[in-house]
C-alpha cells in the first residue's frame, strides 16, 4: 500500500460521521459503529482477524509464528472532535493497517503476533473526557466514568452497552497481563515544526499532562424585561468571567495553554436570564507542576467570581493526565529506522494528546510524527501529503521488522 492509498482511505473514513455537512465521530455512536466496519473489512483484507472489544476498540490480530514472541501493538484512535479533519487518528490506525498489508504481500511471517487497535475514544467528545477505549486497553479504566452523561442524558454505561461493549466488564478490553513488546503510534504533527525543519517525521520524546473539567455556575433564570440588572443572578455573566481569566493564566505563564471550548447558558432563550451556565476547560503544560498551580488557581478563581455574584459553582474534573515520557529503547528504535532512511534526526515533545498516555501504562511506548499542511489539525483543512505518509510507512516498516531481529 502507498502513502497515496492511506490517505485516500482516511478521506473515505473521514465520510462517515454522524453530521451531513461535517465531521463528527463520537465514542460509541453508530457513526462509530460504521467506521469500526469500514476500517474492520480493511483489517481483514490485510489478513488480520478483527473483533471489537468491551470498551468498543476495534482490534485487528495477526498471528507471530512464535507464540511465545509476544504481541507489538500498533494504532490510535478512529473518534474524532467535532468538525475534525481527516487525519488526526485515522492515519495512525490506517498505517498500521498497510503495515500488516505490506508484510502480508511480501509473505514475511514475524515471530510475534501484531494487533492493530483503533480506539473508541481519544478525543472524549462526547464526554469531556479522553482515553475512554485506550484506559480499558491500559487496563485503568476508571468504572466511575460509566455514569458520566452526554448531552442528551446517556450515560457512558448505556451508550457502550448499546454499542455492542460490556459496560459491567471493561477490564475485559484489558491487556495487562500479556507479553507486550510495546505499542507504536502514527500520528500527524498538529503543529508547524516540521514543516519549518523541512523533514517529513519526527520521533516523539514526551507528551504534555492535561487537565479537563467541567465548570457550572448556578444563579437565578428570570424575565429578560422586569428584573432589574442589580437584583440578578445571571450565571452567564460568571462564566464570562471565567472564560476571559482562563486566558489571562494561559498568558501569564510560559508554556500554559488554557482553553474553554464548550460553553452554554441554561435554560437558553433570548429573553430569559441565564439561571444555569456551564464551561469545559482544558489546561496543559509540559510541567505537571506548572499546570496542577494553574488549574487550583482558576478553580479558586471560578469560587470567587461565583462567591461576589451570590452564584453556585461546581467543578468537576473529567481528565487529569501527567507528562509521559516515551520509552527511550523503542524510540531509539524508531529513530534508527528514520536514520536508515537517510533522514534528519527530528525529536519533538507533543503538546497534544495521544492514545499512547493511557497505553504507557501498560507497556512501553513510541510515536510517529508527520508532517502536516500548516501544522493545522483540529480543523476540517487538516492535511498530510502522501510522500509524506510514504515515509512514515517505511519508518514503521523498518522498525516493526527490525524488532523481528
Ligand atoms: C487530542 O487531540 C488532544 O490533545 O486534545
Ligand atoms: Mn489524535
Ligand atoms: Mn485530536
Amino acid at each position: 500500500m502507498s502513502g497515496e492509498d492511506v490517505v485516500r482511505r482516511c478521506r473515505k473514513l473521514a465520510r462517515v460521521s454522524e453530521e451531513e455537512e461535517r465531521l463528527t465521530r463520537r465514542f460509541a455512536t453508530p457513526a462509530m459503529a460504521r467506521a469500526n466496519a469500514l476500517v474492520g473489512r480493511w483489517m481483514a483484507e490485510a489478513g488480520m482477524a478483527v473483533r471489537v472489544d468491551a470498551a468498543g476498540n476495534l482490534v485487528g490480530h495477526l498471528p507471530g509464528c512464535d507464540p511465545d514472541a509476544g504481541t507489538l501493538l500498533l494504532g490510535s484512535h478512529l473518534d474524532t472532535v467535532r468538525d475534525a479533519g481527516a487525519f488526526d487518528g485515522p492515519l495512525g490506525v490506517l498505517a498500521a493497517v498497510a503495515c500488516v498489508a505490506r508484510l502480508r504481500a511480501e509473505e514475511v511471517t514475524l515471530p510475534f503476533a501484531v494487533d492493530v487497535l483503533a480506539f473508541s475514544d481519544e478525543e472524549g467528545l462526547r464526554y469531556g473526557t479522553g482515553y475512554l477505549g485506550s484506559s480499558a486497553v491500559a487496563g485503568t479504566f476508571e468504572p466511575a466514568l460509566l455514569e458520566l452523561a452526554d448531552e442528551d442524558g446517556v450515560t457512558v454505561r448505556d451508550a457502550l452497552a448499546a454499542f455492542g461493549g460490556e459496560p459491567d466488564a471493561p477490564e475485559r478490553a484489558s491487556r495487562r497481563g500479556e507479553r507486550l513488546l510495546g505499542y507504536c503510534e502514527v500520528h500527524i504533527e498538529q503543529g508547524p515544526v516540521l514543516e519549518q525543519r523541512e523533514a517529513p517525521v519526527a520521533v516523539v520524546g514526551a507528551i504534555a499532562g492535561a487537565t479537563r473539567a467541567q465548570v457550572r455556575f448556578t444563579g437565578r433564570a428570570g424575565h429578560a424585561g422586569t428584573v432589574p440588572m442589580e437584583l440578578r443572578r445571571d450565571a452567564a455573566c460568571a462564566l464570562a468571567e471565567l472564560v476571559l481569566a482562563v486566558e489571562a493564566a494561559g498568558r501569564a505563564e510560559p508554556g500554559l495553554v488554557a482553553t474553554v471550548g464548550r460553553l452554554s447558558a441554561q435554560p437558553g432563550a433570548p429573553n430569559v436570564i441565564p439561571g444555569a451556565a456551564l464551561a469545559s476547560l482544558d489546561v496543559r503544560h509540559a510541567d505537571d507542576a506548572v499546570r496542577a498551580a494553574a488549574v487550583d488557581g482558576l478553580r479558586a478563581r471560578a469560587e470567587a467570581i461565583a462567591g461576589a455574584r451570590g452564584l453556585g459553582v461546581a467543578w468537576e474534573g473529567r481528565l487529569d493526565t501527567p507528562g509521559v515520557a516515551m520509552d527511550p529503547a523503542l524510540s531509539e528504535r524508531l529513530a534508527g529506522a528514520v536514520a536508515a532512511l537517510g533522514l534528519p534526526d527530528v525529536r519533538l515533545p507533543s503538546g497534544a494528546g495521544h492514545d499512547a498516555v493511557a497505553l504507557s501504562a501498560l507497556t512501553g511506548t513510541a510515536m510517529l510524527f508527520v508532517r502536516c499542511a500548516g501544522g493545522v489539525s483540529h480543523h476540517p483543512d487538516e492535511s498530510v501529503a502522501p510522500a509524506d505518509v510514504a515515509v512514515a510507512l517505511d519508518v514503521l516498516d523498518g522498525f516493526v521488522r527490525g524488532l523481528a531481529g
